[in-house]
């Protein structure tokens, strides 16, 4: 076996097909999908319309390079993505995956603050517990420390300041406002000891997905982080890698929390797994800042703009629109936290359930009072995902939540395609799941 796998000492079921909720391994086992492998697979597997799409651009034209043509998929689901913006003019620059655009959007930041003649605004501020890719830029700028630690101080050591996460942070006198001032006001602190003028941008995910397990912000907290980089001259970058294209309920993560970010990046379910593509939107000033100082943006990979990736979403977003997947995200969205609550919110190490749309986290601990995590030893991240497996699940255990890599959730992100029988189905295979971790 030539693969060089991504655990060294671990073995994988082969998986040879997929349909709508299911993923098959080559035995003939069968998974239910409810994260969409790491919150991908937005429509499901095997979509026709999508399939078609991506049949026909493949068939007529698959690629040609971006600095020689532009295409039609990339014109067309770029003004579909601009028109859903919520002020007019945006952007949109496509990549092939979140961390690229990612650092297509920290790029834009720098580059952005140059054309305004303010090169030494440099710095990227970002949160504890935050994932924002896998590039020297990208994991620079993250906070998770279980994924930065192997590289050390090779990355760049910019500011972060806490999450925004009111499970373990809220006091028990403060209001949901009070904690989510206290919060935002750390950006502020922060701002003030580096100087407004070292600093470019401050990146944060609406809702948190893999470094924390689905943590919507406390309501109050996005608008605050808003009004603190307006007065400071910095740009605000939201990451919806994960959290957007319609996964927490509105097409924007951010719209629920009434706030317009100065760049957006998606990427995952916008192609929902059927092509690597990603999107960093920027608002028309960010655009028009390299327009007046007449400059280009200085970026580019082989693949921007990618003819084929972009059918697939094109067609991925048509769907979501012609289907009106939205309200179901919505409608089993609520199903999912109420039966979710029903059966686990008693259970002793079930900490908390939470989340928006069809992206929901829980959050396991050994000690429901106190809200202590279980011990490394116990290994209770991994053993969750093995132990799903084997009951032919696909959930997305991950640690860190609670301090450094301590803490264990469960995120869940399944396709929005999603009925309640596949709910009933989760419940079932989580009950069992738990069963054979923590009664044994
Ligand atoms: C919030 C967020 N940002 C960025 C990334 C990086 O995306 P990719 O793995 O496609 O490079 C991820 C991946 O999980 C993510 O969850």
């Amino acid at each position: 076996m030539a693969v060089f796998y991504r655990g060294i000492a671990q073995t994988y079921p082969t998986a040879v097909r997929a349909e709508g909720m299911h993923v098959f391994d080559e035995t003939g086992k069968q998974y239910l999908d409810m994260c969409g492998g790491a919150a991908v697979a937005s429509l499901g597997h095997g979509h026709p319309r999508v399939v078609e799409a991506l049949c026909q651009q493949v068939s007529t034209m698959a690629y040609a390079h971006t600095s020689f043509f532009s295409n039609h998929p990339q014109e067309q689901l770029a003004e579909a993505l601009a028109a859903k913006y919520s002020e007019p003019g945006a952007k949109v620059y496509f990549t092939s995956g979140g961390s690229e655009a990612n650092e297509t959007a920290l790029k834009l930041a720098w580059q952005y603050w140059r054309a305004k003649g303010q090169a030494s605004k440099r710095k990227i501020i970002s949160r504890v517990h935050s994932y924002h890719g896998n590039t020297f830029g990208t994991l620079s700028a993250s906070g998770n420390l279980p994924r930065r630690r192997v590289m050390g101080d090779l990355l760049i050591d910019w500011p972060r300041i806490p999450p925004c996460y009111a499970y373990r942070h809220q006091h028990d006198d403060e209001t949901e406002l009070d904690y989510a001032l206290r919060a935002a006001n750390t950006l502020e602190t922060v701002i003030q000891k580096e100087g407004a003028d070292t600093i470019a941008a401050f990146i944060a995910e609406p809702v948190v997905g893999a470094s924390l397990g689905v943590v919507p912000s406390a309501p109050g907290y996005f608008k605050r982080i808003r009004e603190i980089c307006d007065a400071n001259d910095i740009l605000l970058i939201a990451d919806e890698i994960m959290c957007g294209t319609g996964r927490t309920g509105t097409f924007f993560a951010h719209e629920q929390d009434g706030f317009l970010p100065d760049i957006v990046t998606q990427a995952k379910g916008i192609a929902g797994g059927y092509q690597p593509l990603a999107v960093t939107l920027a608002r028309a000033k960010v655009h028009q800042a390299f327009v007046d100082a007449g400059k280009g943006f200085d970026h580019g990979h082989t693949y921007v703009g990618h003819a084929s990736a972009c059918a697939a979403g094109l067609a991925v977003v048509k769907v979501i629109d012609d289907e009106n997947l939205l309200q179901n995200v919505n409608d089993m969205g609520a199903i999912l936290q109420e039966k979710l609550t029903a059966n686990f919110a008693q259970h002793p190490h079930v900490g908390d359930i939470r989340g928006r749309g069809l992206f929901r986290g829980i959050e396991i601990v050994e000690n429901k009072d106190t809200k202590t995590p279980f011990a490394d030893e116990m290994k209770i991240t991994g053993r969750l995902k093995q132990t799903a497996m084997k009951h032919g699940l696909m959930c997305y255990p991950g640690g860190g939540s609670a301090r450094d890599d301590l803490g264990s959730h469960i995120l869940l992100a399944p396709p929005f395609i999603l009925r309640e029988e596949h709910i009933d189905q989760l419940i079932d295979k989580l009950t069992l799941v738990f069963a054979d971790i923590f009664d044994a």
